[in-house]
């Protein structure tokens, strides 16, 4: 099938280069000039496991481009993946969804249908809003034109994101017209039948299932979107409440979560307590839902209760830090993890730039370390204290990070983390003291090593 894609960012290029995979015949625009000059070149832009060999695998059956014009007028299904960010109020911007359905509406040929798929995340009823924008540019060009409106919201998780787009859970689809349902199924249909053969780097899990096609209307299949993010959000939030309980009372939150996780009815997925989310959806996201309830003159405590629950995190490691250096002024604090969640570069609303941020404003000089996230954190604190004697350093040596430092927060679980030389870290601190912001290593162990261990909810 001749497909059309609008955004090559996170969720864009991976549907991209895993569509061009399974043999259709993939155009991917972007606005983003220096995006588009790594593509050409065969590099992709982010950082996702995989997606740099599939993308060189499949670059010569694929295009890239500035331009929706050559894009658009010959493909059959035209899926925009672009960012909806948060407004001030916390409302998400549909501004780029709008710009671009404008773009694709100009392009389209008279008479010829087209099914036009809003991936991005949207709140409700922008399906119905993309299809007036649509119609009218062809009023407006004086046409008559034929173009289905569908929304396939995006379930990706980055760091697993060709995982979750070749062996999915499940495909939502909204839409009123079943020519557009039955576009979607012919391109979902090798994942829904399991059809090709897997990337080598990417083998079928075992126990995977097929994967239903969930169809249903615009509205329902928006709020599918909100509403999943919302809860994932809210579990994590649940157990991070449970977690502070348990400092107060003498409990261990991870004993709780694997105890609770072992019912059926609960799971023991997202129950790991720690600094709590960040990235580009779960903040985003519930912010947006509760815009979208607010107009509507609708409360929902549950949502705006896991939004405070999980900032609190950010503030509870300040805390803790206080509480054991007594000042922070003049402290050496060295940062293991700048990303959001390990195997990303992603670092949009990353507990780390938020901890970043309070430490150096408390006098404290503070010494940073990513794996591949170095980068992205720099800009976005932009690009600030990089000299020698300014108060925030970046590292790609841990042991730099731990000399004469008075303490180190795990912030983000890499698997490098997992790893640490606790013993020989220690010996190099000023103050040996771990504060484990994700509960990757046991008290005991950590103890052993010589450290003072300070985890999430533990005794
Ligand atoms: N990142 C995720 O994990 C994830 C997961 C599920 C859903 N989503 C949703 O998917 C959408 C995209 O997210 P993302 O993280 O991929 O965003 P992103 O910011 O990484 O990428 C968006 C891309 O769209 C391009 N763009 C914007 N307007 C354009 C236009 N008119 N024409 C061509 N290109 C244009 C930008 O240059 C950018 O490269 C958002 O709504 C997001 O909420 C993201």
């Amino acid at each position: 099938m001749k497909v059309a894609i609008i955004g090559t960012g996170y969720v864009g290029l991976t549907t991209a280069v895993v569509l061009a995979y399974l043999n259709h015949d993939v155009t991917a625009v972007d606005k983003d000039k220096s995006k588009l000059d790594l593509l050409h070149e065969g590099q992709s832009p982010i950082h996702e496991p995989g997606l740099q060999s599939l993308l060189e695998e499949v670059q010569h059956t694929m295009r890239f481009t500035p331009n929706v014009a050559e894009a658009v007028p010959d493909a059959e299904l035209i899926l925009i993946a672009v960012g909806t960010p948060p407004k001030k109020n916390g409302e998400a911007d549909t501004r780029h969804v709008e710009q671009a359905a404008k773009e694709v509406a100009e392009v389209c040929l008279p008479e010829k249908h087209y099914t036009l798929v809003v991936k991005s995340t949207v709140p409700i009823g922008t399906n119905q809003k993309v299809a007036e924008v649509v119609e009218n540019v062809f009023s407006a060009r004086g046409i008559q034109g034929n173009v289905s409106v569908a929304s396939n919201p995006e379930f990706l998780q980055e760091g697993l994101a060709l995982q979750g787009a070749f062996y999915p859970d499940r495909i939502v689809v909204g839409a009123h017209s079943e020519e557009a349902i039955d576009t979607l199924r012919r391109l979902y249909q090798p994942i829904l039948e399991q059809t090709f053969d897997s990337p080598s780097t990417l083998p079928r899990p075992a126990a995977y299932h097929l994967p239903p096609m969930m169809t249903t209307d615009p509205n329902s299949a928006e709020m599918i979107k909100y509403a999943a993010n919302t809860f994932l959000a809210l579990k994590i939030s649940f157990i991070n409440e449970i977690a502070g309980l348990c400092e107060e009372v003498g409990a261990d939150v991870t004993e709780v979560a694997r105890g609770i996780g072992l019912d059926s009815r609960i799971g023991n997925r997202f129950l790991q307590a720690g600094l709590g989310w960040g990235g580009s959806c779960y903040p985003k996201d519930t912010a947006a839902l509760l815009g979208v309830a607010a107009q509507s003159g609708y409360e929902m405590p549950i949502t705006e209760a896991a939004r405070t629950i999980n900032f609190r995190q950010r503030e509870r490691i300040i805390e803790k830090l206080r509480g054991v250096l007594k000042t922070l002024k003049g402290k050496t604090i060295g940062i293991l993890g700048l990303a959001f969640k390990p195997n990303t570069d992603d670092i949009r609303e990353a507990p780390s730039l938020d901890i970043i941020r309070e430490l150096v404003a408390e006098g404290a000089t503070v010494r940073a370390h990513d794996p591949i996230a170095i980068e992205n954190a720099r800009r976005a604190l932009n690009g600030k204290a990089l000299s020698a004697n300014s108060e925030l350093h970046f590292t790609e040596d841990i042991d730099k990070l731990a000399y004469d430092a008075d303490a180190l927060v795990l912030v983000t679980e890499w698997d490098l983390y997992h790893k640490l030389e606790l013993r020989r870290l220690a010996k190099q601190m000023k103050t040996p003291i771990l504060i484990d912001g994700r509960n990757v290593y046991s008290p005991q162990e950590a103890k052993a090593a010589g450290f003072h261990y300070i985890g999430i909810g533990r005794i």
